[in-house]
């Protein structure tokens, strides 16, 4: 038996020899808070299945919204909750419908000190909760979806989003939109593109949040988790359709997906951490199983060491203040 001649546990003794040659940082202005914000609140209300996550009222998405510029955050992912849906979700295009005027309320308190984001998607605001329109089959018709989608794009531009999450995976939705907001002299509004979104069902709190009415699945739009390399599809159509920033999502179960589309995409990287990997840290350290803390660092560490550049959390606010 001889000792060692190679000693990786050099670089490990102390915090600040760790800290000196770290791989992977998070900053403050990597995270995107995803908020809620619900149409006739007076007062932020909890969601059971996200403890510490909210429905916002407008008032306390405004607070919340300064809260994210002092905390350096990188940006806020807005997703409206409305009180009536119909058929084509008209509520996402109305400019007084909830989502729309939670933008405004926002943009008009922030200007450009935050980065403000609106989710860009149907399922919030329709009767039968899918993501686009639904024909006379029951099928979700992607091409008349397009045309509400880029109606949506234009009430959302008109609110003063700074940028349009299209979260729907219809094909083609990232050209038409950029065509719509071009057409309207909106060509500096930015597209994050959901690419590689999954029909997970990692998204069921989220459910909960948006009060969604979805009978059925989302499984003939967004992708099967069977399957790696049509994201990489998915990611190069969206580039070339004008996607400025695009996102896999869920993010920790598809670590692999973040490193190979970090790999080849020539436009920021995001990477959504969604409702259900939120919940599972929730539950586990309610119960004392994990360190809630650490958990919750490690994650979003993880999935920045992946290759996302960006990263939707709803810790964002907490990992900033823990980064101070
Ligand atoms: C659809 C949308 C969903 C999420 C974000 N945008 C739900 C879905 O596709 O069913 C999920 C986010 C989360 O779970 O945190 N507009």
């Amino acid at each position: 038996m001889s000792f060692p001649t190679q000693r990786p546990r050099r670089l490990r003794q102390t915090a600040a020899v760790r800290a000196l040659v770290a791989q992977t940082r998070l900053h403050p202005s990597d995270l995107i808070l995803p908020v809620f914000v619900r149409e006739g609140a007076t007062e932020a209300q909890p969601i059971t299945s996200m403890p510490g996550v909210v429905q916002h009222s407008l008032d306390s998405l405004v607070a919340v919204a300064h809260q994210a510029v002092e905390a350096g955050l990188g940006g806020l992912m807005i997703f409206g909750v409305p009180t009536t849906r119909d058929a084509v979700g008209s509520g996402a295009v109305d400019p007084e419908g909830i989502l729309n005027v939670g933008v405004r309320r926002v943009r008009d308190a922030v200007g450009d000190d935050l980065v403000v984001m609106a989710d860009l998607c149907l399922d919030e605001f329709t009767d039968h909760g899918h993501c686009g329109l639904v024909d006379n089959a029951g099928r979700v018709d992607n091409d008349a979806t397009l045309e509400q989608y880029a109606a949506v794009a234009l009430a959302q531009a008109r609110a003063g989003a700074h940028v349009l999450g299209l979260s729907g995976m219809m094909d083609g939705q990232v050209g038409f939109v950029r065509k719509a907001l071009d057409d309207n002299g909106f060509q500096d509004t930015i597209i994050l593109a959901y690419a590689a979104k999954y029909a997970s069902g990692f998204y069921g709190p989220f459910r909960e949040a948006v009060e969604s009415t979805l009978q059925g699945n989302r499984a003939t739009y967004q992708q099967d988790p069977a399957n790696a390399t049509e994201s990489l599809l998915e990611v190069e159509l969206d580039v070339a359709e004008g996607a400025d920033i695009v996102m896999v999502k869920p993010a920790l179960p598809y670590l692999d997906i973040v490193s190979a589309v970090a790999q080849m995409s020539p436009v920021p990287v995001a990477a959504y951490q969604v409702s259900g990997e939120y919940a599972q840290i929730e539950a586990a350290a309610a119960q004392g199983w994990i360190d809630r803390e650490r958990v919750m660092m490690e994650s979003l560490t993880s999935i920045r060491r992946a290759g996302a550049q960006i990263i939707l959390t709803y810790y964002a606010l907490e990992a900033a203040q823990l980064l101070r």
